[in-house]
């Protein structure tokens, strides 16, 4: 089935390739290129991405004779081209010239060239060059056959997120007068009536610059949306001039989905664009970066509105840019790069296609290293390849979830900010906690923003939803009316949208929906923790809600697993500790659940239940450890009927994808371990047919993609 962002008839299948540099190598060697990406199965390479001052000389001189060779030269191989519009990088002439496109820092320092991404995002200056450079580039080369996508900028917001310069402060002001209307609106919103802030000229109103002492939340918030926005500005300027010029080919730009990024809201940048895609790179410091690799492709997904997405950089091995640059083993590139595929990516794209011999980024892996094809990664390069080739028609299937988590920047940029009851809040770890415990349990999760729809869905996760709108409660509220199961966990529905408290008691967003009312934060110091026991769950909760003979089958499988997990009754009783937060709750119409049995709070609830309307909304006041968590959401799940992807054996990652005629199941071993799954297919990777009734082994290090066919 053709893709909307494929004009052209190839690639076809899974997309296969990376960033392709070739301004950075002698013209003999661009032959050499294409042969070893024809040898490696590259489909599509993504060219020129920081290309501009080889592309435009000086301000009146332009360069493309090089570029066209290239793309020929591509194209008469067979593969297809990515072109970026060139624009992430300004040459240095531009910001000689017009030192005032150079970003400020808070502080008020200006920043130099020297390194990339050298732009104020609110600069009319850069914007007017970019797009003269966008409009060059697409008149171009929009007829080109090896054309297929157009890659906007890179990266968008890496480096430059945040400027605070006097042109900043100007498009902030005219920013802010659109979402607030006039100034008596905008004093409203940021509270200023607090420490004197009272404003009675917009010309007063500045980002949030160094200043002596916390600046106004609110103006903090502002400027996170206010930073994402103008980013995202930049995004549709470009979209717009390719549009225009060539609407047949699809757009694109990459995504940070990953540890470490923040500041683009990328839930609402993703509709600008024909495909999402992604760049992803695992911190080696993690316990099990494999985990966190699947929370980011699964937010992509999710704010891809669950279509297929692209995978547009990872890395073959090393990074350059962490402490210590840990190269991957011999092997587990595979693993890595089709766990992305696992979870709806179209293709796996790599920074970059030959490492480079000069420049910051020399000793960041590539699909050819400086070695040359005599090497492991070459090797694995070429492995991938047939593995991709072999997984063709998995492009376009969709991956299926019981359970959605709620993921939001808005929360997020809020819940993080200073002067808050405890500095240890980090939302994108919390929600990654709670989502490690689906993953280890080999359950589905849909990691999506809150206006998503949610009717679907048999569980909704709404770990540490700090901010929502009054739309957002009631549409989490009308979910669980509906027949949902929602749990939410602490510090959700604390604040409004301008980050004023929801007052009458914690969470006021969702006092009635979770039947309880917190009258005081109880936060915790690091190493600190408080003892909390698990209540009789009563007559009424056993049995019935998870064992029944109604949720075997289809909705429910895999009760060796879960068995194991959450058995009931002889729970009762169970201690296990919090960390992190605590608060002074009492229940209205919720049950406790677990109650803290140390500390200021003992005999205070812990976690709660309560009925609404033909749903259940759990509350979890505390940070559980991990074992209590995955206990917790165990016992959860077993309500909602949310069971995991397979029946297999504990530490295996498992994924469903589903197309029009088959499903395929992902089982990735992660370990250094035999493990297995009791499900059947052909394994699309090696052609193996197994019995559906049995066992299957994966090995150590290595996945099966089974692929059974719809009746
Ligand atoms: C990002 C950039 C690339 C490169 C890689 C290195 O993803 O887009 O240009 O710098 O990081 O990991
Ligand atoms: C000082 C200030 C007050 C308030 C408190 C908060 O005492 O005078 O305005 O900021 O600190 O602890």
């Amino acid at each position: 089935m053709p893709h909307r962002w494929i004009r052209r008839p190839e690639p076809t299948g899974l997309v296969y390739g990376a960033d392709y540099n070739p301004e950075q190598w002698p013209q003999d060697v661009w032959p050499e290129d294409v042969r070893l990406m024809r040898e490696a199965g590259v489909t599509m390479v993504s060219v020129g991405v920081f290309s501009w001052a080889r592309l435009q000389p000086t301000a009146a001189t332009w360069d493309f004779g090089w570029l066209d060779r290239v793309l020929d030269l591509l194209h008469g191989g067979g593969i297809a081209v990515d072109l970026a519009t060139a624009t992430a990088s300004p040459p240095p002439w531009l910001t000689h010239a017009h030192p005032e496109v150079l970003p400020v820092d808070a502080e008020g320092r200006r920043l130099h060239h020297g390194g990339r991404q050298a732009w104020c995002p609110s600069s009319p200056v850069y914007r007017e060059h970019a797009l003269r450079l966008v409009e060059e580039m697409a008149t171009r080369y929009g007829g080109h056959p090896a054309l297929v996508l157009w890659h906007v900028s890179n990266e968008l917001g890496c480096h430059n997120a945040r400027c605070h310069c006097e042109v900043s402060a100007a498009a902030f002001r005219g920013w802010l007068r659109r979402r607030h209307g006039d100034l008596d609106g905008l004093n409203a919103a940021w509270g200023t009536d607090f420490w004197s802030q009272v404003y009675s000229d917009w010309e007063e109103i500045l980002p949030p610059r160094l200043a002596a002492s916390y600046v106004n939340p609110t103006q903090q918030l502002d400027f996170a949306r206010f930073c994402s926005d103008e980013l995202r500005g930049q995004l549709r300027a470009e979209r717009d001039v390719l549009r225009r010029l060539t609407p047949d080919v699809p757009v694109t730009t990459n995504f940070m989905i990953m540890g470490g990024t923040r500041d683009m809201d990328y839930a609402s940048w993703a509709a600008d664009v024909d495909l999402v895609a992604n760049d992803h790179y695992p911190d080696a410091a993690r316990a099990r970066p494999e985990i966190e690799l699947a929370f980011s492709a699964d937010l992509t997904r999710g704010v891809a509105g669950g279509r297929p997405w692209l995978l547009m950089e990872h890395a073959t091995s090393a990074v350059n840019w962490q402490p210590v640059n840990v190269a991957k083993p011999a092997g587990s590139l595979r693993l890595g790069s089709l766990a992305h595929v696992a979870r709806g990516a179209d293709g796996a794209c790599f920074f970059q296609w030959r490492a480079s011999r000069a420049g910051a980024e020399k000793y960041h892996s590539g699909m050819v290293p400086h070695a040359g094809t005599r090497s492991k990664v070459w090797r694995d390069v070429v492995a991938l390849g047939r593995d991709l080739a072999a997984l063709a028609e998995v492009a376009g299937s969709r991956v299926v979830s019981e359970v959605a988590l709620l993921f939001d920047w808005e929360s997020w940029w809020a819940a993080e900010l200073d002067a808050h009851p405890s500095d240890r809040i980090r939302y994108r770890e919390i929600a990654l906690g709670w989502y490690e415990a689906l993953w280890r349990a080999g359950v589905s999760a849909d990691v999506v923003p809150p206006d998503a729809d949610l009717s679907g869905y048999r569980l909704v996760l709404a770990p540490t939803l700090h901010l929502t709108t009054d739309e957002t409660n009631r549409r989490l509220a009308g979910y669980t009316a509906a027949g949902g199961h929602l749990l939410v966990t602490y510090f959700s529905g604390i604040v409004d949208e301008n980050d004023h408290i929801r007052l009458g008691g914690y969470p006021g967003a969702f006092r009635d929906l979770l039947g309880v009312r917190v009258e005081e934060f109880f936060p915790l110091p690091p190493g600190t923790a408080v003892r909390v026991r698990d209540e009789d769950p009563g007559p009424e909760r056993t049995g019935t809600q998870w064992t029944g003979a109604e949720r075997t089958g289809t909705q429910w499988t895999g009760a060796e697993r879960t068995g194991t997990q959450w058995t009931g009754p002889e729970r009762t009783g169970t201690q296990w500790t919090g960390t992190h937060w605590t608060e002074l709750l009492e229940t209205g119409t919720a049950t406790a659940v677990a109650r803290y049995t140390d500390g200021p709070l003992a005999g205070v609830p812990a976690v709660t239940v309560n009925r609404y309307g033909e749903g259940r909304a759990w509350y979890v006041a505390t940070q559980p450890a991990p074992d209590a968590a995955a206990a917790l959401l165990a016992r959860v799940r077993a309500e909602a009927g949310a069971g995991p992807v397979a029946e297999a054996a504990p530490g295996l990652e498992l994924v469903r994808r589903s197309g029009p005629e088959a499903d395929y199941l992902f089982a990735l071993n992660h370990s250094a371990e035999p493990a297995w799954l009791r499900a059947g297919g052909t394994d699309l990777l090696t052609g193996t047919e197994h019995d559906p009734g049995g066992r299957t082994a994966v090995p150590p290090n290595d996945l099966v993609v089974l692929r059974t066919r719809r009746r």
